[in-house]
């Protein structure tokens, strides 16, 4: 059977595909960032899965106020980098993964969510940077990745029991995938960020530590953080964060298994306008 063998979380600031395109890891300003990262993208190589099912929201580049799906599941063979304004990202496509996101959508349908199946999408920094800082600068990307892509730009979201339980729902669907494929779940997106309006470049240091205290011991405490308080204290963009949780609901401590073992956690100010949060958390299971 298949398993969830670790859970990783990430911010996808635009601004980090950037500097890694351009080749400004080592400048000042960002070299503590990519530092922090550093173990990441060894416990990377050291653990690469079979597939990463990753979390993470389109940013009006693959949808659209024409159709908007609050959870679209990517069943294609391939999925090409999307054009930004600024050009593709010069980053490998991304390798589907149709049979098992095939399964998951069958078996999480069932399950009372509602997925929309996507057959053709591109995919944007939301999809591309954690990528590229969890893998770096490769050829090709080193396993399948399944994009599932959250609504939380066009109101109304999600919220993030919805989230969680979501997650939950995905665990069971991996598990009964009759094949021994090792899956990690990346949940992606946050942390405090306002991007437009009076309060832009909003950053609450002391919310975003708190809230990921929770999301590591104490993942039901997190789930049940209303909606208006991530709007208040993270910023209107901080909502991203309860995509964290479906990737939180899908480990096993909080279906009946053993805790998880922290493997790295890192905070940094500033990328561009936005707080930088990143955890990894591995199964013991
Ligand atoms: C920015 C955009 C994002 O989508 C995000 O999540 C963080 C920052 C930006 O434009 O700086
Ligand atoms: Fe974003």
């Amino acid at each position: 059977m298949a398993r969830i063998t670790a859970s990783v979380y990430t911010s996808h600031v635009p601004a980090i595909g950037a500097a890694i395109d351009l080749g400004k890891t080592g400048e000042p300003y960002w070299q503590p960032l990519f530092k922090g990262y550093e173990p990441s993208r060894q416990w990377m190589k050291d653990n690469t899965p079979d597939v990463v099912f990753l979390v993470y929201n389109d940013h009006a580049t693959a949808f659209s106020l024409d159709m908007i799906p609050t959870f679209a599941i990517g069943c294609a063979a391939e999925f090409t980098p999307a054009d930004e304004g600024w050009g593709p990202r010069p980053v490998p496509k991304v390798i589907g993964h149709p049979e098992l996101a095939a399964h998951i959508a069958q078996s999480v349908i069932q399950d009372d969510f509602d997925l929309t199946i996507v057959n053709k999408m591109d995919v944007d920094h939301g999809l591309t940077v954690p990528l590229s800082l969890l893998c770096g600068q490769p050829e090709a990307w080193p396993c399948p990745v399944i994009p599932f892509a959250v609504n939380v730009v066009q109101y109304p979201v999600p919220s993030g029991r919805r989230c969680y339980n979501l997650g939950k729902a995905i665990r069971k669907a991996v598990e009964c995938y009759d094949r021994p494929l090792n899956v990690q779940i990346w949940g992606t997106g946050g942390m405090t960020h306002q991007l437009q309006g009076p309060r832009a470049g909003l950053i609450n240091r002391e919310w975003d530590n708190a809230w990921l205290d929770k999301l590591i011991h104490d993942p039901e405490a997190a789930a049940a953080t209303p909606h208006i308080d991530y709007v208040r204290e993270a910023g209107s963009e901080g909502i991203e964060l309860v995509m964290w949780l479906i990737a939180r609901g899908a480990m096993a401590d909080v279906n009946g298994g053993p805790a998880p073992t922290l493997r790295h956690r890192f905070y940094h100010v500033p990328a561009s306008n936005t707080a930088v949060g990143h955890a990894i958390l591995e199964n013991n299971v």
